[in-house]
């Protein structure tokens, strides 16, 4: 196979999210509604994970996709890393993914097409890992290399996470920590080893599948991923969705090693900027925060973990349940009365 580097090869990344980069949410938010239908439990207005269609009084279909440019150099990491990511939309819904699709851009005359084996390898082995047939794809040429996949699932209409039920008392648990986006950027500029690489790689191809699993257990008020518009970019939907106040213990959410030094260092992806200004009228950040800080918070994900909403006497025990079977999860916050639509940083 030929070597190449294929983080060099895309220009930017995307958000992990239905509606896209905070810059064409607008855009795509405008759009004419169409006919009304009352199937749809889930559609555009709530900035959710996925769309929810309801087929029958017992089924309802979760419906998602993802596609990104190369965020790592291995084509088979990439195409784990795109799959994990495109399947956690799913798994934040409440839903079990049933099928996928793959979506191609490939520059198939310039690149050796094995690159494209691997990427599509690394997918199916994550298909594989969460149970969901591959039904098909489509592929286009293009200079830059894209890829992601079209993943469905189905849920129990009246058993659907959106992220707008959040209620005063709640919990917040993270289920994975933070920083992927600093640390894929410095991928790109070549500042970590072999040994870092791999660490946030496998952070990224982590299904959401048991955190997802445990979940399924508690009586979750509202659950969403973290992905392209950062941790206080989806806890703010959480919280304007929800109508309700989030706070956010700062010492409590988990950063990944070496995050804060490479992004005092430059590693700052223009994304985690974006959403940093994004929030800026929704947060309220500690005085003695610095600048640094405030945007780790903020940084774009790829793949990230879910953020769960739970009755606050029931937290400890989910927390306990989803580190039992090795989810890396944490306590990060809570919900209150007060501050609805903000989040307070602490
Ligand atoms: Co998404
Ligand atoms: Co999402």
């Amino acid at each position: 196979m030929e070597n190449v580097k294929l983080t060099s090869l895309s220009s930017k990344g995307g958000c992990g999210c239905k509606i896209g980069p905070a810059d064409l949410t607008q855009v795509l938010r405008n759009l004419p509604t169409p006919v009304a239908d009352p199937n749809l439990l889930v559609g555009l207005d709530t900035s959710d994970d996925a769309g929810v269609y309801k087929l029958t009084d017992d089924i309802a279909i979760v419906q998602t996709l993802d596609f990104f440019t190369p965020i790592v150099d291995d084509p088979y990491d990439f195409g784990q890393v795109a799959a994990a990511n495109a399947i956690s939309d799913v798994y934040a819904m409440g839903g079990r993914p049933l099928t996928a699709l793959n979506i191609v851009a490939f520059p198939i005359s310039t690149l050796d097409k094995s690159i494209l084996s691997e990427i599509l390898r690394g997918a199916g082995d994550k298909l594989k890992e969460a149970n969901i047939t591959l039904v098909g794809g489509h592929s286009i040429n293009d200079q830059e290399p894209k890829f992601g996949l079209a993943v469905t699932g189905v849920v129990h209409p009246n058993k659907v996470r959106t992220n707008t039920g959040a209620k005063p008392g709640d919990k917040l648990i993270l289920t994975k920590p933070i920083g992927v986006g600093i640390l894929t950027t410095s991928i790109k500029n070549n500042l970590l080893t072999d040994e870092e690489v791999k660490h946030v790689t496998s952070v990224m191809t982590t299904l959401n599948k048991t955190a997802a699993e445990v979940m399924e257990n508690y009586d979750v008020h509202a659950s969403t991923d973290v992905t392209g518009f950062g941790l206080l970019g989806h806890g703010s939907e959480m919280a304007i969705g929800s109508n309700v106040g989030m706070t956010i213990y700062s010492d409590q959410v988990p950063v990944l090693p070496r995050v804060r030094e490479l992004a005092e260092s430059g590693s700052m992806p223009g994304g985690t900027k974006n959403n940093y200004k994004h929030v800026e009228d929704v947060v309220i950040y500690p005085e003695d925060m610095d600048s640094i800080d405030r945007h780790i918070l903020c940084d774009a994900v790829t793949s990230g973990g879910l953020l769960i909403s739970v009755e606050g006497t029931k937290a400890d025990s989910l927390l306990e349940d989803l580190i039992a079977k090795g989810v890396e999860a944490s306590i990060i916050g809570d919900i209150t009365e007060e501050n609805k639509g903000k989040i307070i940083v602490r």
